[in-house]
């Protein structure tokens, strides 16, 4: 896979030298975030045909079968504080979005905030992780992203079966991990090298792509479930909503899960 990647990838192309493949890993988040730790540098990403232990946002697991999944990370050294940082996520899942229209000539939408979804059903998703120093300054942050490439229905255990798709199943051909990760390399460090500059497209684009916006939503925080309607984003992708009073509030992605009210969406 390696060798698949480095073909696909420009020769000049910033993040190159810095490309990791591991064949098995318990997560690539915790593999670049050990490498962060040891100083690896902005744009080091690592790719792995394999993880044990995927992780998802708040808790869950992302299942992440051998040879069937791509699973990526990579390092962000944005140099800022970790408050212009908050649309973080938005921006990547921007860039997984047009990494997956390059790769696979489809486009799927986002689910807010971090899940990409190809005819209502999960394709994969993206669990970012900041560490910041005391002074608030962001000493790096971990862009981990999973997609569903090359598995068939039967593929998916049974308690996402019903919700999940893969590139396979979407395009109805075999789209490899491999040309998959080299085009999200190349969106990514677009993205990554306006992150900052050009936050109010990034945003306006993201919620142009963003289908959880003018739908009723089940907000989950803590133990009890309430709905909204899904009004707009924040400038820093905070998803405001009407609720059941008819006044607005912003959730954020760090304290609530969002589900629509039929299902998935
Ligand atoms: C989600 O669905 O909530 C996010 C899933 C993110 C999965 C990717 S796979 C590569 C990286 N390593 C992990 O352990 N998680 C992310």
């Amino acid at each position: 896979m390696r060798e698949e990647v480095l073909s696909l990838l420009p020769p000049d192309h910033p993040w190159r030298d810095k490309f990791v493949f591991l064949p098995e890993v318990v997560s690539t988040n915790d593999e670049a975030k050990r490498l962060a730790e040891a100083g690896a540098p902005h744009g080091t990403a690592v790719l792995a045909g394999y993880q044990t232990g995927g992780r998802g946002r708040r808790g869950r697991t992302f299942q992440s079968p051998p040879g069937l999944g791509m699973y990526l990370s990579v390092i962000l050294r944005p140099g800022c504080k970790g408050e212009n940082l908050m649309h973080l996520t938005c921006a990547m899942a921007l860039a997984v979005m047009n990494g997956v229209k390059e790769a696979a000539g489809i486009m799927p939408q986002i689910k807010w905030i971090n899940d990409l979804v190809y005819e209502n059903r999960k394709l994969g998703g993206i669990l970012t992780e900041v560490a910041t120093q005391p002074d608030g300054e962001v000493a790096y942050a971990i862009v981990g992203i999973g997609i569903n490439c090359l598995q068939t229905a039967r593929d998916f255990l049974p308690d996402i079966r019903e919700m999940a798709t893969s590139l396979r199943i979407a395009c109805n051909q075999p789209i490899s991990p491999g040309v998959l990760a080299a085009n999200l390399l190349i969106t990514l460090c677009e993205t990554a090298e306006k992150l900052l500059t050009e936050k109010r497209e990034i945003m306006k684009a993201y919620e142009e792509n963003c289908i959880t916006l003018g739908k009723e939503v089940q907000i989950i925080r803590g133990d009890t479930p309430y709905c909204g309607f899904a009004v707009r984003l924040d400038e820093n992708g905070g998803l405001v909503i009407k609720n059941e009073k008819g006044t607005e509030e912003t959730v954020n992605a760090g304290e609530v899960s969002v589900r629509g009210l039929y299902g998935y969406l």
